[in-house]
């Protein structure tokens, strides 16, 4: 088995198997990434065979786009008031369920539908969970385009090294929300996430960082062996 098959099937062990936990007649919060994107797969097939019953609230364009095109009735924000089950990836998870988010640059719808989400289970490989967060990924932040610099000066006074993150050479990303993300680098981790993610939500023009704290419910570890193992907090 080659590294990267190795990866798509500890991927699609972990976004299967969360996908068998969505009850019919649930809204569902769809998480972004190439781990979820196995639990769309999965609860398409369920609409078609089981006659699952379900309504997807999207995390990102991006999915937006792919559970349509797969058949799964997606709403947004305004047809909702709380979600009972969302399954969405991760960067990083530790010990204690806190998360570094938005490798695929969708932190802030992210954070907003896990924050509305009654249970938010994490669908992630073994790579994935650490002893400390910031030490195998960047935090990323999302920070309005005007004020890059003030906030770049600001976070790089918490210690850490701040890189702006590029679509192409040369071209800075922007989110689905119109944004830049600048990803930050810790050269020892990140000693108090907590802290952390409360200092730079008071920086301004920072909009949302990728610290997500006491909103993950549950873990679902894939292995390359085709299993899976759920966690609860
Ligand atoms: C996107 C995210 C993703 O959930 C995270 O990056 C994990 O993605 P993948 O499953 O592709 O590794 O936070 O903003």
């Amino acid at each position: 088995m080659t590294e990267e098959e190795r990866v798509t099937s500890v991927k699609e062990a972990a976004g299967r198997r969360a996908a068998d936990l969505v009850e019919t007649g649930t809204i569902v919060g769809l998480g972004t990434g190439s781990t979820v994107w196995f639990t769309l797969v999965r609860l398409a097939e369920r609409i078609k065979t089981e006659g699952l019953e379900i309504v997807g609230v999207p995390t990102s364009m991006d999915t937006t786009t792919k559970a349509t095109e797969l058949g799964i009735p997606v709403v947004g924000l305004g047809e909702v008031e709380k979600i009972h089950l969302t399954i969405d990836g991760a960067d990083e998870i530790d010990g204690e369920y806190q998360m570094i988010k938005g490798g695929g640059g969708a932190l802030l719808r992210e954070k907003v539908i896990a924050s509305i989400s009654e249970k938010e289970v994490i669908v992630v490989g073994p790579d994935k969970v650490v002893e400390k967060l910031g030490t195998t990924f960047l935090l990323p932040v999302e920070v309005t385009t005007f004020a890059l610099p003030t906030v770049s000066r600001a976070l790089e006074a918490f210690g850490c090294e701040t890189v702006l993150r590029l679509s192409d050479p040369g071209v800075a990303m922007t989110t689905d929300n119109g944004n830049q993300i600048l990803d930050c680098r810790f050269p020892n981790g990140i000693d108090d996430a907590r802290e952390l993610e409360r200092a730079i939500a008071a920086i301004p023009g920072a909009v949302e960082s990728g610290l997500f704290i006491d909103l993950a419910h549950a873990v679902v570890i894939g292995h390359e062996d085709g299993s899976a193992e759920l966690r609860e907090r």
